[in-house]
């Protein structure tokens, strides 16, 4: 499969840790000059980039702090006035609001509206301001891809939290009325939903329930980071010749969350 993304410029944000980081990898290893944004951990985004290097790739490391909106313009033009444009966009950052994924037992009515301002502004808005940030240079070129990471819990729910889930379904209808906005520039734009990934970032989690997640997929087996890599790259390169405004669901998004909530 070729996917023509020899020397393209790639943005992928929040490629320090987890499904980022493999992205960023899997476009290294295709040839692309690959920027990876952190926001806490600049060495863990220095590593992938040493990765991508020792690989033969190039590599820029770039901070972005989905909490201070105007980091990511700024953010986007360094990579712009580095390497001359950009051509792929995987906006993959997320604010957790915590040290990780969504806690199911916090009850909805707990959770603060600075809270749910602070998530929608950082997930949503923060998507849209990287698609604003790389349009202009993706118009002029005629020419990209942009992929959003949304979630299953976008579809799925989750018992408790509201609004990590709400900020993800609004990338759907982003997608949506983006792929319309923009196709006539040659620009696809699609989600990816992944379902409960398995990466080196989260904290280890028992066998007994990552089974039980597992026995829940038509695969009986849960995603790594590498397989959610795989399908952003084929969505974002040159291998999508005409698919856009979809949200592809990865074979973990099946995996049902155990609620231990009380
Ligand atoms: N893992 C899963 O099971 C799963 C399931 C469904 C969807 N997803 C989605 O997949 C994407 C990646 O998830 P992951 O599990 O790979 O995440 P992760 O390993 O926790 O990595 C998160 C990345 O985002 C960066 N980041 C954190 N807070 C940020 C902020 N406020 N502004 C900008 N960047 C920030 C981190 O940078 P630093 O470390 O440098 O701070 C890191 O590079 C997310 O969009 C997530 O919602 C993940």
């Amino acid at each position: 499969m070729d996917t023509a993304l020899k020397d393209r410029v790639v943005l992928v944000t929040g490629a320090s840790t987890g499904i980022g980081a493999a992205t960023a990898r899997a476009y290294g290893q295709e040839g692309a000059r690959v920027a990876i944004t952190y926001r806490n951990n600049p060495e863990k985004a220095e590593k992938v980039a040493s990765e991508i290097e020792a690989a033969g790739g190039q590599a820029l490391v770039v901070r972005l702090d989905l909490e201070d909106l105007p980091t990511v313009e700024e953010a986007a033009n360094t990579v712009i006035e580095s390497w001359g444009g950009i051509d792929v966009l995987v906006a993959n950052a997320v604010r957790w609001g915590g040290d990780g994924p969504p806690d199911p037992s916090v009850r909805f009515e707990h959770v603060s509206l600075d809270e749910w301002q602070a998530m929608i502004s950082a997930n949503l808005i923060g998507a849209a301001a990287q698609v604003r940030a790389v349009l202009p240079s993706m118009r002029s070129r005629g020419w990209g891809r942009i992929v959003l990471i949304s979630s299953s819990v976008a579809e799925e729910g989750l018992p408790g939290p509201g609004p990590y889930g709400t900020a993800k379904s609004g990338l759907y209808g982003l997608a949506r009325s983006l792929a319309w906005e923009a196709g006539r520039d040659g620009i696809l734009v699609n989600v990816v939903a992944p379902g409960f990934t398995l990466t080196h970032s989260r904290p280890p989690i028992p066998k007994i329930i990552t089974d039980k997640l597992a026995s829940g997929t038509p695969t009986r087996r849960l995603s790594d980071a590498d397989d959610v890599a795989k399908l952003v790259l084929f969505l974002g390169s040159g291998a999508n010749g005409n698919l856009t405004g979809e949200i592809v669901r990865d074979g973990s998004s099946a995996a049902r969350a155990p609620h231990v909530g009380p």
